[in-house]
């Protein structure tokens, strides 16, 4: 059966102080939903899935810190697909731990897995990529489908997957390599030669086929999460859990299990993915969901920019007001605790400062 579980475990340091420890990026309400109503890109992920897939077939991978959040912001989650780690050991151990549970369950199951920072439009074409990539399983089923975009820019925060020979199915090729986050020099070179595709951090598989990729290529993981669910659900296994979880080595499955495995000649395939995507992973990339005050600044909450362009300007204080006079590409953020002001070309050392911060604090 089809199966899709929403990565949302992440912490969103880069849009700090915005995004908190304990109520990180996919949680806040930053996204208008269909009813024009504020509501968060994990809701929006969620919505996103609903369209090709019934409820209880959709899992969710998140920090036990924010499962009563996360329950709130789904009201249709079942109890039973909502997948806890005691600690973040990244997304390798995250997809794996949610694949060991779905083959629990469904030993053949094929599984999605989407990430839950992302804007994506139109929905109609995410449901025809994701389909596409779920029917790639059928003739190819121990493949590792990722769905790629095209790139517009020499992004360093992203995977590449370069573009190999057609399969037969339109819209799907072999990847002839992956490479997660090169240097800018890498990136802009990659971008110069069209035959790479960012990759979207959205993959496809066989439950199994992603376990077996990672005792191939990351064996404590997996036999650690072979441990886990070898133990009857419930208070047994969260005990085993608790023990093995936190001694798993932090890695992402990009790393772990992507760029290893497109090594194998056909192992890895890419589904063309031509949607409008947003990663939010950065104070520039939240700047698309907020208002244009009309001269060219993003804006959200009380602000008033006066001989100013360029700048991404939030309170999250309706009764705060932030006034700007001759500033331009400026990031200024104002919370009830924090204000925060950078240049918009430093917003990726934003995680370095708040390490600063988290020193003296
Ligand atoms: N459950 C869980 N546990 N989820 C996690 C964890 C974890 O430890 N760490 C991250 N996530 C979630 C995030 O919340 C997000 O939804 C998703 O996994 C991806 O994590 P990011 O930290 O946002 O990854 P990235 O943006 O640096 O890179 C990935 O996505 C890019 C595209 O958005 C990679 O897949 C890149 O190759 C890709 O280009
Ligand atoms: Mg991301």
């Amino acid at each position: 059966m089809r199966h899709a579980v929403i990565m949302a475990g992440g912490s969103g340091t880069r849009l700090w102080p915005l995004s908190r420890g304990d109520r990180p990026k996919q949680l806040l309400d930053v996204v208008a939903g269909a009813d024009g109503a504020p509501h968060s890109l994990l809701a929006e992920a969620w919505e996103r899935l609903r369209a090709v897939l019934p409820a209880d077939t959709i899992w969710v991978c998140t920090a036990a810190r924010y499962a009563d959040q996360v329950r709130a912001a789904l009201p249709e989650l079942r109890t039973d697909r909502l997948v806890l780690e005691p600690v973040a050991r990244d997304t390798a151990n995250a997809v794996g731990l949610t694949a060991a549970l779905v083959a629990d369950v469904d030993p053949d199951a094929e599984l999605a897995v989407v990430s839950a920072d992302h804007v994506i439009r139109p929905v109609e074409r995410f449901a025809d990529a994701l389909r596409t990539a779920y029917d790639a399983l059928a003739t190819r089923p121990r493949s590792l489908v990722t769905l790629g975009i095209r790139p517009t820019a020499p992004a360093t925060g992203f995977g590449y997957v370069q573009r190999g020979a057609p399969t037969d199915r339109p819209g799907v090729a072999e990847a002839a390599s992956f490479r997660e986050k090169p240097d800018r020099a890498t990136a802009e070179e990659y971008l110069a030669s069209g035959r790479y595709l960012w990759n979207s951090g959205m993959f496809v598989w066989r439950a199994r086929t992603v376990l077996d990729a990672l005792a191939d290529h990351l064996p404590a993981s997996a036999e650690g999460l072979a441990r886990i669910v070898a133990a009857p659900a419930g208070p047994a296994r969260d005990a085993v859990l608790a023990e093995v979880f936190p001694g798993l080595s932090k890695i992402s499955v990009d790393y772990a299990v992507l760029e290893p495995a497109a090594t194998e000649p056909g192992r890895v395939l890419v589904v063309d993915f031509d949607v409008d995507w947003l990663d939010v992973g950065s104070w520039p990339a939240l700047a698309h969901t907020l208002d244009d005050d009309g001269a060219g600044n993003a804006v959200r909450g009380p602000a008033v920019v006066l001989d100013g362009a360029g700048n991404i300007v939030l309170s999250d204080d309706p009764e705060h007001l932030v006034a700007l006079v001759g500033v331009r590409d400026s990031v200024v953020v104002h919370t009830a605790d924090v204000t925060m002001v950078c240049p918009v070309a430093d917003a990726e050392r934003v995680k370095q400062l708040l390490g600063a911060v988290q020193e003296r604090y």
